[in-house]
């Protein structure tokens, strides 16, 4: 690649982090102080900047990922809820990503909707920034790692061979979601429709009438929290201790509102939690502090 393309792929990159960090952040984090009268602690935070945060798509010291995660006791288990939006499970030393999406912009751009084609290697730098720092034994993709049917015959070859590199040394597994079937050994690691270990139970979708202990992905949580005079959204993790629902780890994935009729059932409205992402930080808000887009 010559040094002209290379510089116009730079900033396609550099576009797309941006765009997808717009996705994850519709009201601009910072501008604005803590609210005066919020009852709710993390809401004097949320607007704060947090000192190191990284602008996306510029060079920057390399972040614990582990810190500013939130420490849920879940059925048994202690997680952490990463601010990148991934699960850590450290006691089985396993990583969860839901809805990674590749090839969502070439699977738009198929369809007419033309966004630079760089959201595989975003998810794909997200990703191997957490395994880096994680070094997990075990990773689980929650579904919907490819965005459609035919992902896997656009994907490039460089997108291949680092996925085959996040592969190596460590059991990985493709929980299969709607878009995954043709995933069965085309591109290494383990496909399953579900998984079991320990008391948790991990799969794509969430079932209507689920035990304690299911992580899900599926829906794309994302919640709305009202900060007068302003909102602030973000993708986030939503349980009620005993359901788990992951954000869509995936570049140009977006989030459904966790007050969408899409949810309801799911949770015990008096238990749920939102746990908003972004900006190396994670904030803790109960059902009454959310409210609809
Ligand atoms: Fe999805």
């Amino acid at each position: 690649m010559n040094s002209s393309v290379a510089a116009a792929h730079r900033i396609w990159q550099d576009h797309t982090m941006r765009f997808a960090a717009a996705l994850d952040r519709d009201d601009p984090a910072g501008d604005a102080a803590a609210v005066p009268g919020d009852r709710n602690p993390a809401a004097a935070v949320l607007h704060a900047k947090v000192p190191g945060a990284k602008t996306p798509g510029t060079p920057g010291p390399a972040r614990d990922p582990a810190a500013g995660a939130a420490v849920l006791a879940f059925c048994g288990t202690e997680l952490r809820l990463l601010a990148d939006g991934a699960l850590w499970w450290p006691e089985a030393a396993t990583l969860v990503v839901a809805d990674l999406h590749f090839e969502k912009a070439s699977s738009l751009a198929r369809r007419g909707s033309l966004l630079p084609p760089y959201d595989t290697a975003v998810t794909l730098d997200r990703l191997d920034r957490l395994v880096a720092a994680l070094r997990p034994a075990r990773v689980i993709s929650l579904g919907d790692a490819f965005h459609d049917p035919f992902a896997l015959e656009r994907i490039a070859g460089e997108a291949r061979q680092r996925i085959a590199a996040l592969q190596a040394g460590r059991d990985w597994v493709w929980v299969a979601g709607n878009h995954d079937r043709a995933l069965r050994g085309a591109i290494g690691g383990t496909v399953v429709e579900e998984l079991a270990i320990g008391p948790l139970l991990f799969r794509h979708e969430p079932a209507a009438e689920a035990e304690p202990g299911e992580i899900a992905g599926h829906l794309h949580p994302a919640a709305r929290v009202l900060l007068r005079p302003k909102s602030v959204r973000r993708r986030c993790f939503a349980t009620d201790g005993r359901r788990l629902i992951l954000p869509a780890f995936g570049a140009l994935t977006g989030g459904l509102n966790l007050l969408d009729r899409a949810y309801r059932g799911l949770f015990d409205p008096a238990g749920l939690v939102a746990h908003l992402v972004g900006d190396g930080r994670v904030y803790s808000f109960p059902r009454r502090h959310l409210t609809p887009d």
